[in-house]
């Protein structure tokens, strides 16, 4: 698939929580074709800290305005440089990277789980799934009911399912030990989030002889497998993270 270095125009920056936001970015060529799961690669100008861009998944996709949507949280300088750009700002994106989600067969029972910000490439995930009239269903798990986002959104697309870590919304605890878990039997899980959580959701899905796919995170430089620093470990041997993935079946690593 063709990728594109390309100046995006910001129309627009929202902030969700004090350290999460979204921007739209559109372009003034027709998109390319974007899958569930792709990423960007983000410059972020202003300083030698932030030289190398950063790795940035495609949070959602509005073709009837050109334009997709990145979900944010700000974890250092190039991701609270991007929290201040501004409507009408230029922002300088490599993509679309890596490879995506896979499209089940027709008729499975989807389930797809998120963790806090690891939610970010589900939603446009869970429309692509929904176009082609499957209709799963979303679990989500937040720290507490202040870090729940985009629970509208995930509405949109199926039933909802949220754990919280301190009981506030939803059953309390992480999303491997929410009910629904043990109540329904799922043919397939799509899930991203943090390491330990995709790890647990990993080992669930062995147990039950679920399909799983999870979208890792792992430090990135280049985006293009030249750097080779987001290396991991497979059944096939190591691969890039950025070219091989970042959507692995846990078949092929080695947890
Ligand atoms: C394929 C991919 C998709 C991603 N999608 C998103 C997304 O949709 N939204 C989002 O907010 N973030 C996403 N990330 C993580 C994001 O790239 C990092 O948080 C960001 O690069 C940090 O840059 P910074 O300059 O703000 O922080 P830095 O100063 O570079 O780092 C701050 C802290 O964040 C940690 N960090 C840096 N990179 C990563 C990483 N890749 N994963 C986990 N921790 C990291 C560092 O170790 C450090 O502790 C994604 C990462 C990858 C590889
Ligand atoms: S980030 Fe450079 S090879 Fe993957």
């Amino acid at each position: 698939m063709a990728k594109r270095i390309e100046d995006l125009k910001l129309i627009g920056n929202k902030r969700l929580t004090n350290d999460l936001f979204i921007i739209e970015l559109s372009s003034d060529e027709e998109l390319p074709e974007l899958r569930p799961g792709q990423f960007a690669q983000v410059k972020v100008e202003g300083s030698p800290e932030t030289f190398l861009r950063r790795p940035i998944s495609i949070h959602d996709v509005d073709l009837s305005n050109n334009s997709f949507k990145l979900l944010i949280q700000i974890a250092g300088k190039g991701t609270e440089t991007l929290s201040r750009l501004k409507k009408g700002d230029n922002l300088n994106l490599i993509y679309p990277l890596g490879n995506t989600f896979s499209l089940p067969p027709v008729n499975e029972k989807i389930l797809l789980i998120g963790g806090g910000c690891g939610v970010a490439p589900l939603l446009f995930l869970g429309k692509h799934l929904k176009s082609f009239g499957c209709l799963p269903d979303v679990l989500l798990g937040f720290r507490n009911s202040e870090r729940i986002i985009e629970y509208e959104e995930y509405l949109k697309i199926g039933e909802v399912f949220l754990t919280t870590e301190d009981g506030s919304t939803g059953e309390k605890g992480y999303v491997t030990s929410h009910s629904v878990l043990s109540s329904s039997k799922y043919d397939r899980i799509y899930c991203c989030g943090p390491d330990s959580m995709m790890r647990a959701v990993a080992a669930y899905s062995k147990k039950t002889s679920t399909e799983c796919e999870v979208s890792l995170e792992n430090l990135m430089a280049c985006g293009i497998g030249a750097c080779l620093c987001c290396i991991v470990d497979t059944v096939k041997g190591n691969v890039c993270t950025c070219i091989d993935g970042p959507v692995f079946n846990i078949t092929e690593l080695k947890w």
